[in-house]
């Protein structure tokens, strides 16, 4: 006798669907594995992680910028130009079409991302909070004003200030010790108590604060959902833990939800 029924994935994935298009309010969360199928290095991963080839410390702290800023800069700027060719792939462009289904039914929509290379920008969402900065912009060290770069390499290491000439430019980022950006902070601490389904997108749920939204939005009325190719300490707590690439889960989980929003 052959069994049709739904392999636990897809019946999973068709609960979660059908508690998305039942949603009013939806916070999305991501991190590096979101753009990881637009080819850009996720931080943690066993073979192409970031943090396996190169120091944290080194590169991504204020000290590590005080002692070497002519590398950290360099290193920086590599990663904007990468940032810079890759396309948004198939789950920002899900999340967009979210985004836009649930706007039309008069409902909220916000992602908030620990990614700072603005790929959900480009792939067309409009409600996105930048937990940790964003990699194209970069700040003088002396004003504190941002300026946008242009997509060229820079030439000097690290780039001399146009406001001011004591001062140089570092990415407007945030690095490990430094405080998130307090509007970022105030948004999600204002719209979480009311999301009413959680969606945690290919993120190792290991930096906080950001991996502490979850316990903002934890109670019985809200969904909770994640989508990620490997088991993480969020899976456990999450309603529906979908395992698998961002590229393939999110379309469909959006689709199911909203098959007649497709862009
Ligand atoms: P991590 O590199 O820590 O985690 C990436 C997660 O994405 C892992 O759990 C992978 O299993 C998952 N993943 C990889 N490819 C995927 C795919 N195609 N589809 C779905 N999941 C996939 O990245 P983050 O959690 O974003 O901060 O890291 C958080 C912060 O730590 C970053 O913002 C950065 C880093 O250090 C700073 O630089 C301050």
């Amino acid at each position: 006798m052959v069994n049709n029924r739904p392999r636990p994935p897809e019946l999973s994935l068709a609960k979660a669907s059908a508690k998305l298009a039942a949603s009013r309010c939806v916070a999305v969360l991501t991190g590096a594995g979101a753009s990881a199928e637009s080819g850009i290095r996720t931080f943690r991963d066993t073979m192409e992680g970031l943090w396996q080839e190169f120091d944290p410390a080194r590169l991504a702290s204020p000290e590590g910028f005080a002692r070497d800023p002519a590398t950290v800069t360099r290193w920086y700027d590599t990663r904007r130009l990468g940032c810079l060719a890759a396309e948004p792939n198939p789950s920002h462009l899900a999340l967009a079409q979210l985004e836009r289904a649930m706007v039309a039914k008069g409902g909220e929509f916000i992602i908030f991302t620990q990614n700072v290379d603005r790929l959900h920008q480009r792939a067309g969402s409009r409600h996105v909070v930048e937990l940790h900065g964003n990699i194209l912009e970069w700040r003088c060290t002396r004003t504190g004003r941002v300026v946008e770069l242009e997509p060229q390499a820079q030439t000097e290491f690290p780039p001399p200030s146009p406001f001011s000439k004591d001062g140089v430019l570092r990415p407007h980022v945030v690095w490990f010790g430094e405080e998130l950006p307090r509007a970022a902070l105030q948004k999600a601490l204002e719209v979480c108590p009311r999301v009413d389904y959680f969606l945690t997108i290919g993120t190792s749920s290991t930096v906080y604060p950001a991996a502490g939204l979850i316990e903002l939005v934890d109670r019985g009325d809200c969904t909770t959902v994640e989508v990620n190719r490997e088991s993480t300490g969020a899976s456990g707590r999450v309603d529906f833990a979908l395992v698998g690439s961002a590229g393939d889960i999110v379309p469909r989980l959006v689709a199911q939800a909203y098959p007649t929003s497709a862009a």
